[in-house]
């Protein structure tokens, strides 16, 4: 994705191995739209925090990150007496940095199928991951474009973009890959409280001049009650066996508003986000955030010309902040994939093999 940084326009993935220096660097997400910042992580330690602290996010991005986390590791500790206890130290670090995405497991467990492995060759299979998951954004891109027509109105939530996917998107990609074959449709970018994803999603649209308006989370059962969607399009956290499907909180609300007025559910996502070892939604884990995430918010201050945080409560309340949730298979009309639209959980089972490569 091409990036402007302080008049400079760079090409980068979302997450990044640094040659020269031989170390991580990834685009801050936490401060976009506002400000556009290169983030070093100079060991696995580092990596990991940034994947905790949501520098980078995204499932599909963070599976990346935790891929490249994982040979600093193999770097760091090869020729060590105790590289062994050491390196599993640092899988369960990176693992337990965030639970829900699955792509994150999929992205270590990927590095260490090749065990014992060099860290040369280490680099060059994460390289080779994240350049997959990209080229698989590009893929459902195309294939999910032909679901979108003239005229359409569109909902998505949260936030799909090549910053999420290490790069072109997952549920954007569709949208950007119609836009730009001339059709005419526009976009409702739900906001995603609490951490506001959508003003990402509503940066990249704007990037591409794609018709969108932002709205708050609760407008889209009114929405859709007067006939003005169409379709939704979003992504996901965790596919499992049954085809149930773990994304960013609200997505279930979406779901069941849009089998009640008959609106088309669409999930759009990459093979790292396919977990075939857990049977259903009920046994995913759900990540529980800090409460501060929902007492304060971050915004810009045009006055100071800096970021800036403030609160948005007074105390005594009690506050609960889970941020994902799962909507069942039955609720979801179909999954856009690198291999086609999926309709079943037998079609997302025979496609989505593990890499072997
Ligand atoms: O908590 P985040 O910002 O990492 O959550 C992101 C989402 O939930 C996205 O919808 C998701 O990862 C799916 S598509 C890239």
């Amino acid at each position: 994705m091409k990036l402007n940084i302080n008049g400079q326009i760079i090409d980068k993935h979302a997450v990044w191995w640094d040659e020269e220096i031989n170390k991580v660097k990834l685009i801050d997400q936490t401060k976009i739209p506002f400000v556009v910042e290169i983030l070093t992580c100079n060991t696995y330690r580092d990596t990991a925090d940034a994947i905790k602290n949501m520098n980078i996010r995204g499932a599909p991005a963070i599976g990346a990150a935790a891929a490249y986390g994982f040979v600093q590791a193999i770097w760091e500790f090869w020729g060590d007496k105790d590289y062994e206890s050491k390196l599993k130290y640092a899988y369960k670090t990176l693992l337990a940095a965030r639970p829900t995405a699955i792509d994150l497991k999929n992205g270590l467990d990927y590095i260490q199928s090749f065990f014992p492995i060099d860290p040369e060759n280490a680099l060059k299979k994460a390289k080779r991951l994240a350049d997959e998951i990209a080229a698989e954004g590009k893929k459902i891109g195309q294939i999910g474009k032909e679901l979108i027509h003239d005229e359409m109105n569109i909902l998505t939530h949260c936030h799909t973009g090549a910053l999420a996917l290490v790069d072109f998107g997952s549920a954007i990609a569709p949208i950007i890959a119609a836009w730009e074959d001339g059709k005419q449709f526009h976009v409702y970018v739900d906001e995603t409280r609490p951490r506001i994803q959508g003003r990402m999603t509503a940066w990249e649209l704007y990037q591409y001049k794609i018709n969108h308006t932002v709205i708050c989370d609760s407008v889209s059962g009114y929405l859709m009650s007067k006939g003005k969607i169409d379709m939704v399009i979003l992504g996901a956290d965790r596919v499992v066996q049954n085809g149930d499907i773990a994304n960013k909180i609200g997505t279930y609300n979406i779901a069941v508003l849009a089998k009640h007025h008959q609106v088309p559910f669409y999930t759009a996502f990459p093979k790292s986000t396919y977990d075939p070892r857990t049977k259903s939604g009920k046994d995913i884990k759900i990540e529980t955030r800090s409460n501060e995430e929902i007492t304060h918010v971050i915004g810009y201050s045009s006055e100071e010309k800096r970021l800036t945080r403030i609160e948005l409560y007074g105390s005594g309340s009690k506050f609960y902040n889970p941020a994902f949730d799962v909507t069942p298979a039955d609720l979801i009309t179909g999954y856009i994939t690198p291999y086609g639209i999926l309709t079943s959980s037998q079609e997302l089972k025979t496609f989505f093999q593990p890499r072997t490569e």
